[in-house]
């Protein structure tokens, strides 16, 4: 009786885990960056549009990629999810979890690193960090953190692989908000 409690238990702790990760859906970089392009706030979607983050998705449809692809038996590798796990996100998400104007062509964006926005979007939200980050949004504590966050792509399994150097990676692409 007591084993037929557990089991219940550990089966509905396991799926109500599933069930809320999976409530957070993608938003798309056009909505996001609503909020986060003035001067003010730190521009960052003119940041990451000069950011090679930008075209990470249209690379894979590019003649390098088709032969890296060929040489590795992958048809098209802007459809093949061995290239996309790093150069793009929402491809493996249910369509009802993308807002009409999320794009999978808009390669590494916001979301990819920040975590699907749905939840933690709102004015509301966003202005309290404790809020948001209960809501979805990923944020890390120091550099390190950064680094290993960056590491899950940059790393010897991309078939271009030529080292990454943080320091001088991270200050390309930085766009925190301006202290005033
Ligand atoms: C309605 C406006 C609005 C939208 C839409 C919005 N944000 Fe924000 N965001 C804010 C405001 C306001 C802050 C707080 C700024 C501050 O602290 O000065 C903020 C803070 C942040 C922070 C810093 C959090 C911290 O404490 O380190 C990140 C990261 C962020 N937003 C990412 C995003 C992403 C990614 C999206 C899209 C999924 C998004 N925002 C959509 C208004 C918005
Ligand atoms: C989801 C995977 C992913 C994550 C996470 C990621 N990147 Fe990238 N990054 C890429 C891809 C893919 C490219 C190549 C895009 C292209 O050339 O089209 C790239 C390119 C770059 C480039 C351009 C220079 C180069 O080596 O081609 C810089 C700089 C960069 N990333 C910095 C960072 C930093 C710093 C972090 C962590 C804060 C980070 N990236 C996290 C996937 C990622
Ligand atoms: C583990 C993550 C990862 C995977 C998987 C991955 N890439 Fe990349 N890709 C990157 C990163 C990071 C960069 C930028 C720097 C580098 O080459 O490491 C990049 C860069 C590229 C570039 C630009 C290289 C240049 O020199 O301009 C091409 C083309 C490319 N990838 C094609 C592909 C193809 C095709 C696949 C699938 C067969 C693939 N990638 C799988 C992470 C990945
Ligand atoms: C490659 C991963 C990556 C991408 C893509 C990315 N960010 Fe960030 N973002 C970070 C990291 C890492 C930080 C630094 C967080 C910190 O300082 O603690 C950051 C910081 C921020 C901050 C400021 C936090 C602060 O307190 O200063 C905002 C706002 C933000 N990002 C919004 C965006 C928006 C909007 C986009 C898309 C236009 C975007 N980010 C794209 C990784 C990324």
């Amino acid at each position: 009786m007591l084993k037929k409690v557990l089991i219940t238990a550990i089966f509905f702790a396991g799926f109500s885990l599933s069930t809320f990760a999976q409530d957070f859906g993608y938003i798309g970089v056009d909505k996001c960056s609503m909020c986060h392009k003035s001067e003010k706030q730190g521009e960052q979607l003119k940041i990451w549009k000069a950011s090679k983050h930008a075209n990470a998705f249209k690379t894979l449809q590019s003649d390098k990629a088709k032969e890296i692809a060929s040489k590795m038996g992958i048809a098209d590798a802007s459809k093949a999810k061995e290239c996309l796990v790093c150069h793009a996100s929402g491809y493996n998400v249910d369509a009802k979890l993308l807002d009409a104007k999320f794009s999978v062509e808009d390669g590494v964006q916001c979301e990819t690193c920040h975590g699907p926005g749905s939840e933690y979007k709102s004015m509301k939200v966003m202005k309290s960090r404790e809020e948001s980050v209960k809501n979805g949004l990923k944020v890390w504590n120091n550099e390190e953190e950064i680094k290993k966050m960056c590491v899950t792509c940059h790393n010897e399994k991309s078939p271009t692989y030529k080292g990454f150097d943080f320091a001088k990676n991270y200050n390309e692409i930085k766009h925190n908000i301006p202290k005033n």
